[in-house]
């Protein structure tokens, strides 16, 4: 199949990509690089030993987009496309409406006019809110605590609603937990602009010796060690999850939600120490307030990926942190780093 990803430079991105020509999809990218750069899908290219079709612009760009389809016969697209920093969001809430919903709503108008109505797209396990109880699984209610969340959930209704207009389309959305961890080849990983909100990369950097501790977000959680627990998913897993989509998507099975993560969840804690042992040393850290908006714990129950797309994750934590970390160290400041 020839798919077009949206934000295919991205950190989940360039790893789908990889997947994707694994499997023998023909891969056309489109992506504005607001928050990526070239220099990942030339690696894509160098580790998949394929090419792949560049699109440099916003899918806002309604006029380019259409020129997209007119050009290239897409079977299907995988919507990667969105500006997804939290803090940011509560900061600049405009700005991620608009890219986040307005691209979304360009892209699903074009992909409406070609008649190319089989779409996965990128949700996020921010959509259960504070959960009621964990493991959580897809008939949970739903409730958002900021806007990035609320567009992600909008995006969500709006998908809803244009399959139940229009029973033709195939829709998979597809609900990630805590995508971490980088391709075994060390060449691409996750490239956070300044200090990283994320906790794997920040502790990466902490590692690396471009932080100086790592601020652990409260200890008074009722958790295993009182630190928040969340289910962190291999981006290689990840990225292989959307290969199982599109195999549901050709099974004309009209909209299906699913939880991609492992299933287990990690205290902050441990997830240090699992990073202290792949990396060899010891990490400071100091205990902080609790930051606004966190939740306790929230893991997936990821049965019905397994049931319904044959799917699961396979790589463990140790795997997780180990390859970050090659990837840090191979590249610490990130694709500036060079060749
Ligand atoms: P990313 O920022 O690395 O990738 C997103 C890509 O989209 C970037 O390359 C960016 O330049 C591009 N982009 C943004 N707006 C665009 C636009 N209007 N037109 C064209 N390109 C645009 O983020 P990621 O971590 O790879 O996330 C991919 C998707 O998965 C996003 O939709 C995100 O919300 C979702 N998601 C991410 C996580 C996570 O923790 N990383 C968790 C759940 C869901
Ligand atoms: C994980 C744990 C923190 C940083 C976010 C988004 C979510 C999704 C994934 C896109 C929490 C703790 C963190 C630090 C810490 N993104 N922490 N010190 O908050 O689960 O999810 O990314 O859809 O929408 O909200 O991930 O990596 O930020 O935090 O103690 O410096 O690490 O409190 O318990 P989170 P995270």
């Amino acid at each position: 199949m020839t798919i077009l990803v949206t934000g295919g430079a991205g950190y989940i991105g360039s790893h789908t990509i990889i997947e994707l020509h694994k499997a023998n999809h023909e891969v056309i990218v489109v992506d504005d690089l607001s928050n990526s750069s070239k220099e990942s899908l030339k690696r894509v290219e160098e580790i998949s030993g394929k090419q792949v079709k560049f699109y440099n612009f916003s899918v806002l760009n309604k006029d380019k987009l259409k020129g997209i389809f007119k050009t290239n016969k897409i079977d299907t697209v995988i919507h990667f496309a969105a500006f997804k920093a939290v803090g940011e969001s509560v900061a600049f809430p405009l700005k991620y409406y608009h890219n986040n919903i307005s691209g979304t709503v360009t892209l699903l108008e074009v992909m409406s006019e070609f008649n190319v109505k089989n779409i996965v797209f990128s949700s996020s396990a921010t959509v259960y809110g504070d959960p009621a109880r964990v493991p959580i699984d897809e008939s949970f209610a739903l409730s958002v605590t900021n806007p990035y969340g609320r567009t992600k959930l909008m995006m969500e209704e709006i998908l809803q609603d244009v399959y139940r207009a229009d029973n033709k389309w195939n829709i998979v959305i597809l609900r990630y937990f805590n995508p971490v961890g980088a391709h075994k080849s060390g060449r691409i990983g996750e490239d956070p602009n300044g200090i990283p909100n994320n906790l794997m990369p920040f502790i990466s950097q902490v590692a690396v010796g471009k932080l100086k501790e790592l601020a652990v977000f409260g200890d008074d959680y009722n958790t295993v060690d009182g630190t928040g627990v969340r289910d962190y998913i291999h981006v290689v897993d990840l990225a292989y999850g959307h290969v199982s989509a599109l195999k549901k998507i050709t099974d004309n099975s009209g909209l299906n939600i699913y939880n991609l993560g492992t299933g287990k969840g990690y205290s902050v804690l441990e997830t240090l120490h699992a990073f202290e042992a792949a990396c060899g040393k010891k990490l400071k850290y100091k205990v902080a307030p609790r930051r606004a908006g966190d939740i306790a714990s929230c893991y997936a129950l990821p049965d019905k990926a397994k049931r319904e797309l044959d799917w699961q994750a396979t790589r463990n934590m140790e795997e997780m942190c180990i390859d970050a970390w090659r990837w840090q160290t191979n590249n610490p400041e990130g694709y500036k780093s060079g060749k």
